[in-house]
């Protein structure tokens, strides 16, 4: 309590005010902090197909959801779908509606069958190709084909693997969970140069189009105005006097001081001039993610030679027979070879692999981290060792050397849009829709 006594009239004042506007608040009813309260999309109520979030912490590179999954029936809070074969009836805060093309817009369009047949038609000047807008799945197609191929040429060439080992652990250190961020994937000058050549022998996209806006004289032949040409960059990138060699895979070809002599349009995957690929810089970076976070954890060995692998051309330039790669976890492939440098024989004892990223010392302070600061996260417990011992771990390892000692770290409260609607039933804003 306050002893007015000694308090100056005029506060005195503010004081009794201060109380009467206090008696004058009412109570406001208490809550369960817990109640999660979540977004429930419109067309959940009609939609006949639906995707899945995956209900628990995913290793970085995993797709958050599953599906498309076929809805077999709903109520009010539940839905149920059918997933492999099984009814599986699910909680509507776990879906989101998956809007699918109707099955002709999946069909090839026009411009991929006149691709082949000989009479090359591709997409005029001011439209995008079309093999890119019909649907994202161009954009994943391209990509994917690129990752096969490379994958390819790099199990089939040893020492480039070597190299691209060795540039991985300079980069990354023995840290191997660590996601890639952007200054990573520009370190990686090398992985660069391999899928530039792996372009260079295998262009996803292999051929595309022009049409000729002016009678243009090529090495003495005219040709016509409005005529169709096909840029086959299959071809343009076998040219023996840009490439010489041009069939042996050679990533060296684009090292810094030998692609200065490469002329502008002799080598062009991702096409040129104005209607070039815009997806160019995000295709490589999404590349080489891939393709960096292989190889970081395995070893890959191809199976066929280049002669047994055909490219087969279906709108992306595709392998055929489709490639087979046999993949090794890393550590135990390194430690094996040299075991077997240093003895002459490879016995293997049990539990040989990639060394641990943290010492008994460094688990024992994680440890120490969580127990002082229950409600942190993995990744609030991995910023305090770096900034304790300067070594950086991914919160996967934080989580799992705390679950080692049978403690948990946080998981990290998942914002979802409030909406004042969602305090009613879960479909009530669909109904009002
Ligand atoms: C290795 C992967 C890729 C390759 C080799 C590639 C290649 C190409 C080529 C050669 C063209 C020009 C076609 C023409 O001139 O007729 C093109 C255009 C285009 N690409 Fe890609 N692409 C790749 C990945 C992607 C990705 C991931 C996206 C989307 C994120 C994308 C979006 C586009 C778009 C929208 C166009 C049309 C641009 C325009 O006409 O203005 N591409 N691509």
């Amino acid at each position: 309590m306050i002893d007015v006594s000694d308090i100056p009239p005029c506060d005195i004042e503010f004081i009794t005010d201060l109380r009467h506007r206090m008696q004058q608040l009412n109570p406001v009813a208490t809550s369960a902090h817990c109640t999660d309260r979540f977004y429930i999309h419109p067309s959940l109520k009609s939609s006949s197909h639906i995707f899945l979030k995956v209900d628990r912490v995913q290793p970085p590179l995993r797709q958050p959801y599953t599906g498309p999954h076929k809805v077999l029936c709903r109520t009010d809070k539940t839905i149920t779908v059918d997933i492999n074969g099984r009814k599986t009836t699910v909680s509507l805060d776990r879906v989101k509606p998956a809007h699918l093309l109707p099955e002709t817009a999946l069909s090839p369009p026009p411009v991929i069958k006149n691709l082949k047949s000989t009479n090359v038609n591709t997409s005029k000047n001011d439209e995008p190709p079309t093999y890119v807008t019909r649907s994202g799945r161009r954009g994943h197609e391209t990509v994917s084909a690129a990752i096969a191929w490379a994958l390819y040429l790099i199990g089939l060439h040893s020492d480039v693997q070597t190299k691209l080992h060795e540039e991985m652990d300079k980069v990354f250190g023995e840290d191997t969970e660590q996601p890639a961020s952007e200054r990573n994937l520009s370190d990686l000058q090398y992985l660069d140069c391999v899928l530039k050549e792996t372009n260079r022998l295998y262009p996803t996209a292999p051929v595309f189009g022009r049409e000729i806006q002016e009678d243009t004289n090529i090495s003495g032949h005219i040709i016509p105005k409005g005529t169709t040409c096909a840029v086959v960059t299959y071809f343009l990138h076998r040219d023996e006097e840009v490439f010489p060699d041009a069939e042996i895979f050679d990533p060296e070809r684009f090292s810094l001081e030998n692609c200065i002599k490469i002329p502008e349009y002799a080598y062009i995957p991702f096409s040129a001039g104005p209607r070039n690929c815009i997806g160019q810089r995000f295709a490589m970076m999404e590349i080489k993610v891939i393709i960096s976070s292989i190889l970081r954890n395995f070893s890959i060995e191809s199976l066929d030679t280049r002669d047994e692998v055909k490219p087969f051309i279906f709108i992306t330039l595709h392998p055929s027979p489709p490639i087979r790669i046999r993949i090794r976890p890393r550590g135990v492939v390194c430690n094996l070879w040299k075991q077997f440098q240093d003895t002459g024989s490879i016995e293997r004892k049990p539990e040989q692999g990639r060394s641990r990223a943290t010492t008994a010392t460094k688990d024992c302070y994680l440890s120490i981290i969580a127990r002082r600061n229950k409600g942190a996260t993995a990744s609030q417990v991995s910023r305090d060792l770096y900034a304790a011992t300067g070594t950086r771990l991914s919160r996967v390892t934080v989580s799992k050397r705390l679950h080692e000692t049978g403690l948990f770290a946080r998981r990290p409260a998942v914002l979802r849009p409030a909406h004042f609607y969602q305090q009613e039933s879960p479909f009530s804003m669909v109904q009002r829709a």
